[in-house]
């Protein structure tokens, strides 16, 4: 459904995007995540046809952005970083009005306008100006506008930025249900909306992809991938580390807690052994040993420490400050 081919975009001599190549397939979902300044926004803004690419080419469902940008932009849906809305109108006008740019008449609009009305929660706002508005209930607006024709392509960039807890637990949801049926593109800042609702996600640095693969698979890249972390009372570290460390399936030993009677300790796999198959192995040494386990598990690693790694790593390579 969308096909980026080698596209850069450069402002005056900043090279905002470098050579970026994906596809996103109807029923993906795919996170750019990146260092702010990284390019997802100038990424997002050329796949919509908002900016011309200085280079590369970008196709919709098999048509070409360049050459008919107006068939290309029908399929899409885009919620910009900064929302482009008439101040003056009341929500509803807005909402008529996108509906009525979009073509959509009679039934046909207000069967839309209802459901975008619905799905993000606007029935409250629908007759205040749209300048009188929370951050919140504007970035709703917004979104009510993106998906307002039902596009089968959507381009949401930072869709849950500034909304509540409650709302942001909505909008990933309404993300998942849509998911199905279409091909998405989010940025996010926030890397647990990157577990609950995407794919595969893309990290963006300095206008660059620096990782592509799902959630799981970025997470290997974690340093603390498939370590296990366990928190026990009734024995002191020193002990702990020189009798788990003799396991041959273990490696390093670390202390990561201390408290209350208590230590935590992170136990990483030695090199050789399959990683996953050491949490139950340690789970039965412990409780042979007579420790009380207050709690033990394995842990997948942290996209934020895959984030930190590869984004820090990729801009010291760069001889950046950081
Ligand atoms: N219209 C413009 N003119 C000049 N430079 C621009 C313009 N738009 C973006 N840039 C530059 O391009 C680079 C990428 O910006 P972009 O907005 O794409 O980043 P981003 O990844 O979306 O960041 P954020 O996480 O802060 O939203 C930045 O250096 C930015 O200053
Ligand atoms: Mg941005």
């Amino acid at each position: 459904m969308i096909k980026v081919k080698k596209v850069s975009r450069n402002f005056g001599h900043i090279e905002a995007v470098k050579d970026v190549s994906f596809d996103v397939e109807r029923g993906e979902v795919l996170g750019f995540l990146g260092p702010n300044g990284a390019g997802k926004t100038t990424t997002m803004r050329v796949v919509t046809g908002y900016l011309e690419p200085s280079q590369g080419e970008v196709h919709i469902n098999g048509v070409n952005m360049q050459s008919d940008p107006e068939a290309a932009k029908k399929m899409i849906g885009y919620l910009p970083e900064n929302a482009p809305v008439y101040r003056d109108m009341h929500v509803l006008g807005f909402l008529k009005f996108v509906a009525a740019i979009r073509d959509l008449k009679g039934r046909k609009a207000s069967d839309a306008i209802d459901a975008a009305i619905s799905t993000c929660h606007l029935e409250h706002v629908l007759y205040q100006s749209i300048d009188t508005l929370s951050k919140g209930y504007t970035r709703r607006t917004v979104l009510a506008q993106s998906i307002l024709h039902d596009p089968p392509v959507l381009i949401l960039d930072e869709p849950t930025d500034g909304l509540d807890p409650n709302q942001k637990y909505e909008v990933r949801a309404m993300i998942n249900r849509m998911s199905k049926d279409k091909a998405i593109i989010i940025s996010t800042h926030i890397l647990e909306e990157v577990d609950s609702c995407c794919t595969r996600a893309l990290i963006i640095a300095e206008g660059k992809i620096i990782a592509n693969g799902t959630p799981d698979e970025l997470k290997k890249i974690s340093p603390t991938s498939n370590t296990v972390v366990m928190k026990l009372a009734g024995c002191d570290f020193e002990s702990v580390r020189d009798s788990v460390g003799q396991i041959p399936s273990v490696g390093r030993v670390l202390k990561i807690g201390e408290g209350d009677g208590s230590i935590t300790a992170r136990v990483f796999p030695a090199s050789s052994h399959s990683p996953a198959g050491i949490a139950p192995e340690i789970a039965s040494y412990v409780v042979n040993k007579g420790w009380r386990i207050i709690e033990i598990y394995p842990d997948p690693g942290k996209l934020d420490e895959v984030f930190r790694k590869i984004t820090l790593n990729d801009m010291k390579k760069q001889g950046n400050d950081i």
